[in-house]
């Protein structure tokens, strides 16, 4: 099978070929989403709450996003794989961001890095680019920023925050991104963005009107179940899936049906 790059990314985004995206932080569930044809894997920072429990995306280390990152890539054949770089490791200076992304693209093997912000840390995104890797921007609700929001409600609403989303978009094209996620922002505002840049934009939250979709995988499998915002449509109910396979096991074991003669030596 052939690999999605940046070049097929973009040459779907001009023919109107919308992209799909999904996270995976795993070998396993990694190789399900690359054999289903997913054109993006994201190994998100939403680790920090889908894997480990955190509240916020801000605890993930570096090693950790390279030890999901690189159980991803071993899986993965066709789908193009993003690694979120976490909180800590790319905002305080540029050199910081380019030793970080050096270590996650020679220790995971993974294709791109995925940053948050726009203008605060074009440095960084520059350094990054200058040294050949694909930065993918994420703009509107960035997770690790949640602490100055102060809540996850929709973001850009008011013309002085949608002017500047558009603005750091146009800036992050510029500097040289290959796409952008936005995240939780008006449809109207996401889509202006998508017409005003060259770029794929990839949304989350943000309407129809952008150029591709992202989820997280746990979310859209039911396997979460608190999280319930208005933009997750649910396509499947693992967790109740689970419980019954679960709750079965628990069942024969107690009951000696589980093992019979046949499932022993
Ligand atoms: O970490 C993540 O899962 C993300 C997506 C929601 C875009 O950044
Ligand atoms: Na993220």
């Amino acid at each position: 099978v052939k690999r999605i790059t940046t070049h097929i990314l973009q040459e779907m985004k001009d023919r109107g070929e919308k992209i799909s995206m999904l996270t995976a932080y795993d070998y396993s569930m990694a190789k399900i989403v690359d054999a289903a044809g997913i054109d993006i894997i994201l190994v998100g920072d939403s680790a920090s709450n889908v894997m480990a429990g955190h509240e916020t995306t801000l605890p993930i280390t570096l090693d950790q996003m390279i030890y999901h990152a690189s159980a991803v890539v071993r899986a993965v054949s066709r789908s193009f794989v993003v690694v979120d770089i976490p909180f800590g490791s790319y905002q305080g200076n540029s050199s910081e961001a380019l030793r970080s992304t050096i270590r996650i693209m020679k220790e995971s093997g993974a294709h791109a890095v995925k940053v948050e912000g726009g203008s605060e840390i074009k440095e960084s995104v520059a350094r990054i680019l200058s040294a050949g890797v694909p930065v993918m921007g994420h703009l509107g609700l960035t997770p690790q920023s949640i602490y100055k929001f102060g809540t996850y409600t929709v973001r850009a609403k008011e013309d002085t925050e949608a002017n500047k989303l558009l603005e750091d978009a146009k800036l992050l094209e510029e500097l040289g991104c290959f796409a952008i996620v936005v995240e939780k922002i008006p449809a109207d505002l996401a889509k202006k963005v998508a017409e005003s840049v060259s770029i794929p934009i990839i949304g989350i939250g943000a309407g129809g009107g952008v150029d591709g979709q992202v989820l997280v995988m746990h979310d859209m499998l039911g396997i979460t179940q608190e999280f319930k915002p208005r933009f997750l449509r649910q396509y499947a109910d693992l967790q109740g899936i689970m419980m019954e396979a679960f709750g079965q096991y628990i069942k024969d074991v107690k009951s000696k049906d589980f093992p019979n003669e046949g499932e022993s030596y």
